[in-house]
């Protein structure tokens, strides 16, 4: 009914007392809001008919599932359950990785992120997580294609690469390719041997400038993590003209719009450097988020990672859709009114003009 797209409740147990927490989710976000155990009953009258009009309720052996008609009438329907034991979980359960510690991904023992025995090494817990966090976006989003093509672009020394394609070739069982595609040929030469190595005959690795790259086959997703200021840019504009189904983006170090950048109205914005690079961050990546939009994408601004693992913390995730030729404008003409309030004229404009 509302923005909420559901509402789950379970029974918790924090700080050692038993408690209810309701899960609202929105199409982005969630929100968490815990409550005493004995207010069960008024909290769910609370949101049902108010938020939602159907709850679905489980208990030990029974399952029942309550309607409200728009007359406010209550329909209840009763049914066994295979449940039989309902219990308070604690709340601070150890966060469940995709490829949980212990996992044994060869090359990345290789690449000294997990030891022999599949223990994650200290010093490289921060990109463990930012490639776990990376995969559960790509997992969340993928459907069930059977063969994939992906470009990683700015792969460097491909952590993320060689994760994306072990956990879609080994656990999902999916027919995938992956390129990666980087400026240092050293590195390149390594991730080729390493792919080589562990008999991955649809992982490659090219030499190469993202900005001029080409290629004739088709390619369902590009992915970046890091790729430096405009690279990014470039990269999402190969995306759209492949007409790529799913873009995957983590932007980082945005100087271009930062040396551009100006406004009289919000002039406290533009005085102080650090703010004025991270209105800078936030105006570059709106404007690439709208551009996408504008090229017919959903697409979603997520929070990567957390702040304390990684200040570049904002993923790009766009999904090739089939939005109306007036949404699409609307997105463009959004974009183009804030490039003139800041005067700026990013990269992936400029690359959308030149090819109209
Ligand atoms: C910060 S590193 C990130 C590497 C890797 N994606 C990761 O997250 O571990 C950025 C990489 O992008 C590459 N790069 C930057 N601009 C590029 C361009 N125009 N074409 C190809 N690679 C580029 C750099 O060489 C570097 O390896």
């Amino acid at each position: 009914m509302g923005e909420y797209r559901k509402a789950v409740i379970t029974p918790k147990i924090i700080g050692g007392k038993k408690v209810w927490q309701t899960e609202r989710l929105t199409e982005k976000q969630a929100f968490h809001e815990n409550f005493p155990y004995e207010a069960l009953a008024e909290n769910i009258q609370k949101i049902l008919g108010k938020e939602f009009r159907q709850l679905h309720a489980f208990s030990a052996g029974l399952e029942t599932a309550v309607k409200v008609t728009s007359k406010g009438k209550l329909l209840i329907h009763r049914t066994a359950s295979k449940v039989n034991k309902i219990e308070a979980a604690p709340n601070n359960r150890k966060k469940r990785y995709l490829l949980p510690e212990g996992t044994v991904v060869p090359p990345l023992q290789d690449m000294g992120i997990f030891t022999k025995d599949g223990r994650v090494v200290n010093a490289m817990y921060d990109k463990y997580k930012q490639i776990n966090r990376f995969l559960e976006m790509v997992d969340d989003v993928i459907q069930d294609e059977k063969k994939l093509h992906i470009i990683d672009f700015g792969c460097g020394k491909s952590y993320l690469t060689f994760i994306v394609y072990y956990y879609l070739t080994e656990v999902r069982k999916m027919d995938v390719s992956i390129t990666g595609l980087d400026l240092k040929e050293d590195v390149i030469r390594k991730c080729n041997e390493t792919a080589a190595k562990y008999q991955y005959r649809n992982l490659k690795f090219v030499h190469g400038d993202i900005n001029d790259y080409e290629t004739d086959g088709p390619v369902d997703m590009v992915m970046t993590l890091h790729a430096c200021d405009t690279a990014t840019d470039h990269a999402l504009y190969h995306a759209i003209q492949w007409k790529a189904k799913y873009i995957l983006s983590v932007p980082c170090c945005q100087h271009e719009v930062n040396r551009e950048i100006s406004s009289d109205t919000l002039m406290p914005l533009m005085k102080y450097g650090i703010i004025k690079q991270r209105t800078s961050e936030l105006v570059t990546d709106s404007l690439r988020a709208e551009l996408l939009e504008a090229c017919g994408y959903k697409t979603q601004l997520l929070e990567f990672i957390d702040l304390s693992h990684s200040p570049k913390n904002l993923l790009i995730r766009a999904v090739k859709t089939d939005y109306s030729e007036k949404r699409r404008e609307k997105s463009m003409e959004e974009a183009l009114t804030m490039c003139r309030f800041f005067h700026v004229n990013p990269t992936l404009l400029r690359l959308l003009n030149k090819n109209q």
